[in-house]
Order: C-alpha cells, then structure tokens, then sequence
C-alpha cells in the first residue's frame, strides 16, 4: 500500500497526531491537505510532548519529509513559530525536509481580526471558531481576492494585493466591528520577513507528490478536524471552512481518487466536540466530566474544555461510508477504564421516529435524542497491553460491538499517550 489517508471519524481531536506518528515509521512522505492552523496534533514521542499545528506530525522522525499542500491555509507566524519550537527542543526541521505548497493562502492578520470580530458579534449564535482566520482566509481563496505564499517572491506586487485587500478589511473592521484599522506597513513588515524566512521552503508540492507517487514511496495525508465538521457533509453552519473527508486529499494535494490505497478512520472511544453545533450524546453530567478529567479533553489550540459524550455510532458510521474507510484507528479506549456502565448510540429518535442517519437540517439534528445500548464497563491501567487477547473482556466487547455498529474493522488500538502504548492488529504500507 502507498498512498494511505487519514481522517477524523468524528468532530476533530480523535489522536491524529500519535496515529500518524506510528503510521510515518514506514512512510517517506507526510501530508497536510487541508484545514490550516486550527489542528492542532498532539504526539508524545520519548516521554517529550509535542503539539503541532501545522507541520506534519511525521517530521518527528529522521529521514521523512513533510508536505504542506495547496489546499492548506498558512499563517507563516505561526509556521515559523512551530519551525523555531522544534528546532530549539533538537528536531531537525528545515527546507530539507518540509516543503510548503506555493499555492497555500496566506492567513493574513486581518483575516484573524474578522474571524473574531465576528464570532464575538454573533453572540448566542457563534460557531465557536478557534479564532485564529481559518474561514475568512477560505473566503478571500474562492472569492480570488487571496494572498498566496508564492506571491511572497514579488513583494511589490504583494503590497499591490494587500494594499487593495486592506481597503475593504479595514471597512469592515471598523465600520461593522469597531475595531482598529490595521496598517499596511505593518504588514508589509512582516510579508519582508515571511519572504525572506520560508522563501527557501516553497515549492510546487504537488509535482514532488507527483514525482514520489510514480516511485512507488509511501505516503501518508494527514487529514485535520473530523468528517462531522466538513463544510459539505458535517453540520453546516457549525462546521470548519474546509473538507476534512477523505476525498479532499485530491483536492488538497493533487492526488488523483484512483491513486488512494488506504483509508484509516480514527475513532475515539468516546466523543468530544469543541465550539457550538448538535452533538446527540453529550454528556453534561458526572460522566461527562470524568471522561475530560480522565481524558484531558482540553484543546490543543484554544485550551477550550472540550463537550464530551458517549460514542455515537450514527456519526462514526456516516463518516466511515463518506470516506469509504478500510480500517478504524480507535483511540483512548484507555480512559473508559473505570466506569461501571457504558453506552454506544446506535440510532436516534427524530420526533418518535428511530432513525440511522444524521438530519442535514440542523433543526432537525438538534432535535435526535440518541438510542443506547449499555455495555457492562471494564477497569484497570491498560496501557500496557499489546493484544486485544490481554484487553480486560468487558474492554474486547465493547472494542468489537464498537467496530460492527461502526462498520470496519480496527487497523489499531491506542490505549494510552505515547508511541509504544498501541495495539497493532494490522500494518499499513
Ligand atoms: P474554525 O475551523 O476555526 O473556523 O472553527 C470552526 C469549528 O470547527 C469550531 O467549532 C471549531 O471548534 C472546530 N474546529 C476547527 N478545527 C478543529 C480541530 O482541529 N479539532 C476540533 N475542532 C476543530
């Protein structure tokens, strides 16, 4: 297998970043294709915690290479921020071994002022945006009024495009919002700065991919956010501006949908959502605080507590269809241990009617109350098991009934943080 793709079965933070990370052993090449610093990857790696943002999360390993392809949005703040961090805890990070698409847009500042200007005069009715311009900079992108990394190499015409850019975000920003004007200079200040730092890091991504798919290397697109957020299919309008389903990696990174060999699901054994929008199994109780205590459900980029909930099969089966998943990466089955009963939705109640699918009127969503099964709960530190024949029993059946109701086998099982702490029940590439 060459070409194997990542997703998020569910709304985001599912443990791409240690799933990955396992995955990069065997592969060459690791790419982001869409979303933009809004992931937020988590990886533990040497008993040393890592979170990224925007590079991929396989460059913690020697000998890889790091794709940020077109379909990804920059903020080269923070993408120098990331470089800088990992160069100052030892890890090698250079144009050598990350390359970042020419055609990416820029995240501008101003585009991080609307995204919060806005979100703050919503008021009740906010997405709950990591607030960092993600959606207005895919705005500016299918508007053909974007900024991309490549127009950094000629800094007069960039000043040309910012310049008339400015004129209409600084109207909105004030006039709309309230909020100050920002300078052109100022920016212009730190497009000198990007040019002359990540210059040597662009590049035209999709002929390398190109170049390494007829070699036959193997490479892994590390899909951001989760299906349920997807811009198409997920829960619109509480959704990210990008496609994080599996299909977007032709899209995003230019690979053709033939070339595609694998496509691994992650799952967490239980849900979370951050920001507003349905969410049929939350939690709001007891249980659903001991699962972010135990799971530390905070995010990786916002810091926001995150809603937890029983895992919803409705929502893992929808995604594994969508994407057409081979396999399930289930993650944190770990922090069930020590509940004395667990439920799995497997259908929803829509106005007295039992239903096996996901309204697309969001009204209608918010209305399903879920159907559970209950599963007796299991205890103990699992961390140290490595075959699903070790797992307690009560743990095996919940991890079985968990793969029929969701539709595809599990590929791997996380049962704690770090790299080693994995059940490896079948090798990708
Ligand atoms: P945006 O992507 O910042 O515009 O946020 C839109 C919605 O997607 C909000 O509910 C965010 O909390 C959510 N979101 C965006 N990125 C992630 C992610 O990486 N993990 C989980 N939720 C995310």
């Amino acid at each position: 297998m060459s070409n194997v793709v990542i997703v998020g079965a569910q709304w985001g933070d599912e443990g791409k970043g240690k799933v990955v990370d396992i995955l990069t052993r065997k592969a060459d090449l690791v790419v982001r294709f869409q979303g933009g610093n809004n992931a937020g990857h988590t990886l533990v790696a040497g008993g040393q915690k890592y979170a990224l943002r925007l590079v991929p999360s396989g460059i913690l390993h020697d000998g890889k290479t790091g794709l940020i392809a077109g379909g990804v949005v920059v903020d080269p703040d923070v993408l120098l921020e990331e470089i800088d961090g990992l160069s100052a805890r030892g890890v090698r990070v250079g144009p050598g071994n990350l390359k970042v698409s020419e055609k990416a847009h820029v995240i501008m500042p101003y585009h991080q002022a609307l995204d919060q200007a806005r979100e703050g005069s919503k008021g009740a009715g906010k997405i709950g945006t990591t607030g960092k311009g993600i959606g207005p900079c895919y705005e500016d992108k299918a508007s053909r009024i974007g900024l991309r990394l490549g127009d950094l190499r000629d800094l007069e015409s960039f000043r040309d495009q910012a310049e008339r850019a400015l004129g209409e975000k600084n109207q909105l920003l004030t006039g709309l919002y309230g909020q100050s004007p920002q300078k052109l200079d100022e920016l212009m200040a730190k497009a000198r700065l990007w040019a002359d730092r990540l210059g040597p890091y662009l590049t035209d991504t999709w002929r390398l991919l190109m170049a390494a798919v007829d070699q036959g290397r193997q490479i892994l697109f590390e899909g951001a956010q989760g299906v349920m957020l997807d811009l198409d299919h997920g829960s619109y309008p509480f959704v990210t501006s990008s496609n994080p389903v599996a299909g977007s990696v032709s899209a995003g990174a230019g690979l053709p949908p033939r070339k595609i060999d694998g496509i691994l699901a992650l799952v967490k054994a239980y849900s979370t959502r951050v920001g507003s929008g349905p969410f049929p199994t939350e939690l709001e109780d007891q249980t659903g605080e001991y699962l972010r205590r135990r799971g530390t459900e905070f995010g990786t980029v916002t810091g926001r507590p995150r809603r937890c909930g029983w895992l919803d099969t409705v929502v893992v089966r929808t995604s594994v269809t969508l994407c057409g998943a081979d396999h399930l990466a289930v993650t944190k089955l770990d922090v069930l241990a020590g509940l004395p009963e667990l439920k799995i939705a497997t259908h929803y109640l829509l106005d007295g009617e039992k239903i096996d699918f996901i309204p697309s009127d969001i009204r209608a969503a918010a209305r399903c109350r879920p159907v559970y099964e209950s599963w007796p709960g299991f205890e103990g530190d699992l961390s140290k098991v490595r075959k699903t024949e070790d797992l307690p029993a009560n743990a095996r059946r919940y991890l079985e009934r968990m793969s029929e109701l969701c539709g595809a086998p599990p590929a791997l099982v996380s049962v704690g943080p770090d790299r080693e702490e994995t059940i490896m029940l079948h090798e990708y590439f």
